[in-house]
């Protein structure tokens, strides 16, 4: 048995949140006021993780990402990467971080089984990385960009919020790093999810977006490939790297999405909009057997909404925090 929704799209992505952590503090992903985080006991261990993560391969997942908060600052993460790696039947596994442990620890990374990695980088200007994310480490995430490059990566994506009067002015030198890069630039809405310090003014859409970078050349499409996220991809004339654009809001991909999440706080969310969410960690605690955790997969799915209610002007009514549903 397929995990197979009421809209007839078969989900075989599995996002998987190991924390709600987060060594960086970006203004579009932080709450102004503190909001618990989950203790300990909270959140599920590898151990469990690993355990659903089978019952969903068993289902049909063929692709992971691991994400968070920052994955990256979750003990025995390294390991962990390496157990799912070995899981049978994982067509692909890869990571999205904001980058600042990279550099010291991509050999564990590929060690572990992974050779694509997405990374978190709003701005190319020192200055307004310390803006945006509160730390002063512009210089040690791009080490370890060009790092994971140098050791073979690939792709590498580069994932970039795009912010009204914060990075607008940098849109076309991101796009101009493809030319020399190999790198995968994309250009993401931002969605208006949970508290943030964002205000309410107009947002930046992809269509705009796409404009301003089509002032540097043409762009040229690139075939989707079969493990493909819901960028669209285009190349400039003669460039090593591609421009992604990433319509969150103003074009939904809801009819393409194969995605299902588990938090950290061990719940199945069938859609990043929406806040239904079924608990798996504590029928799992309480002795369920496979079949039974695999009866909550199933649930989930059937509770997939077959397209997202955040339009662009609307306010988001998802309660749930990006950073403890991890993007
Ligand atoms: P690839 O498999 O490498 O293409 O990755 P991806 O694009 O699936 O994952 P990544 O973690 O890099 O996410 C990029 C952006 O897409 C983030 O802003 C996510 O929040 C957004 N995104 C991912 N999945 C969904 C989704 O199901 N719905 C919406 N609206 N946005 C999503
Ligand atoms: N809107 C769009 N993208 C977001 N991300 C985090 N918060 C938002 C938001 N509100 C991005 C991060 C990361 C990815 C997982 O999600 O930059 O690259």
């Amino acid at each position: 048995m397929k995990l197979i929704d009421p809209c007839n799209r078969h989900l075989n992505y599995l996002r998987i949140s190991i924390t709600d952590r987060c060594n960086l503090k970006c203004i579009y992903c932080v709450p102004r006021d503190q909001i618990p985080r989950l203790t300990h006991k909270d959140i599920l261990t590898y151990e469990e993780i690993l355990r659903i993560v089978e019952i969903g391969v068993r289902l049909g997942i063929t692709k992971l990402r691991v994400t968070g908060g920052e994955p990256l600052v979750r003990k025995g993460v390294y390991g962990f990467l390496q157990e799912l790696s070995r899981i049978d039947g994982v067509a692909d596994l890869s990571l999205t971080t904001n980058g600042l442990a990279l550099k010291d620890n991509l050999a564990r990374i590929k060690a572990a089984g992974i050779n694509r990695i997405n990374i978190s980088l709003d701005t190319l200007d020192p200055k307004k990385f310390y803006k945006i994310t509160g730390l002063d480490l512009f210089q040690q995430v791009w080490a370890g960009i060009e790092l994971a490059r140098d050791m073979g990566f690939n792709p590498i994506k580069i994932n970039i919020v795009a912010l009204n009067g914060i990075n607008d002015d940098e849109l076309q030198d991101m796009a101009l790093l493809t030319l020399d890069h190999p790198f995968h630039i994309r250009f993401i809405e931002y969605m208006p999810i949970g508290e943030s310090q964002m205000g309410s003014g107009p947002l930046l859409l992809a269509p705009d977006i796409k404009k301003r970078i089509s002032e540097l050349g043409q762009l040229i499409p690139v075939r989707n490939a079969a493990h493909d996220g819901p960028a669209q991809r285009y190349r400039l004339e003669g460039a090593l790297g591609e421009i992604g654009f990433i319509h969150a809001l103003s074009h939904h991909f809801c009819d393409r999405c194969n995605r299902l999440r588990l938090t950290a706080s061990g719940s199945l969310r069938p859609c990043l909009l929406s806040d239904h969410h079924e608990d798996i960690k504590g029928p799992l605690r309480k002795g369920a057997t496979d079949d039974e955790l695999a009866d909550i997969f199933f649930k989930a799915v059937q509770h997939k909404p077959s397209d997202h209610n955040l339009a662009v002007g609307n306010p988001s009514r998802v309660c749930g925090q990006m950073r403890a549903i991890g993007g």
